[in-house]
């Protein structure tokens, strides 16, 4: 599904879901499982958090195959995602320099970064067996829940 029709409805069930009442992980569990429903094409979802003081991410919750545990802020497309502050797309990854291959089927991603008081403090990942699975418009979406998730963090 492309979030065109759906977009406002999926935000909505994520904002309505999302909770101060329940720790970080739970609401990042149950996100994971939605975000990889609804982003069609998707074989992998899942959230790194940030850890300053390693200048690194610890992979959170997620679904699909084992992936890294920690990616350094120097490293793939989730590290430039932190250090630029900005979703980064990328319809190929082996054209990224410096992608890092948890999962040698992928062939395209896209990583949001999630900000509070103006810091990064974790990314949102999608990974797609497809070349060019993701849109600008998915970018938006994620950049909402990104938006709704950093109350939580
Ligand atoms: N490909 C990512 C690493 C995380 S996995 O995709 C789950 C990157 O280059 O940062």
């Amino acid at each position: 599904m492309k979030l065109d029709k759906n977009y406002n409805k999926l935000i909505k069930s994520i904002d309505n879901l999302v909770t101060n009442e329940v720790p970080l992980v739970s609401n990042l569990a149950n996100l994971s499982k939605i975000l990889y429903d609804s982003f069609e094409g998707t074989c992998w979802c899942g959230f790194y958090l940030c850890d300053d003081e390693e200048d690194a991410m610890y992979l959170g919750p997620f679904q699909g195959p084992v992936a890294c545990t920690k990616i350094p802020y120097s490293k793939g497309v989730c590290g430039a995602c932190v250090t630029k502050k900005e979703s980064i797309l990328v319809p190929n990854v082996h054209e990224f320099p410096g992608h890092i291959a948890c999962y040698s089927l992928t062939n395209s991603e896209v990583v949001v970064p999630v900000i509070k008081d103006e810091k990064v403090v974790g990314v949102i990942d999608l990974d797609s067996t497809n070349y060019n699975n993701y849109t600008n418009n998915d970018v938006l979406a994620l950049e909402e829940v990104a938006n709704i998730i950093s109350r939580v963090f």
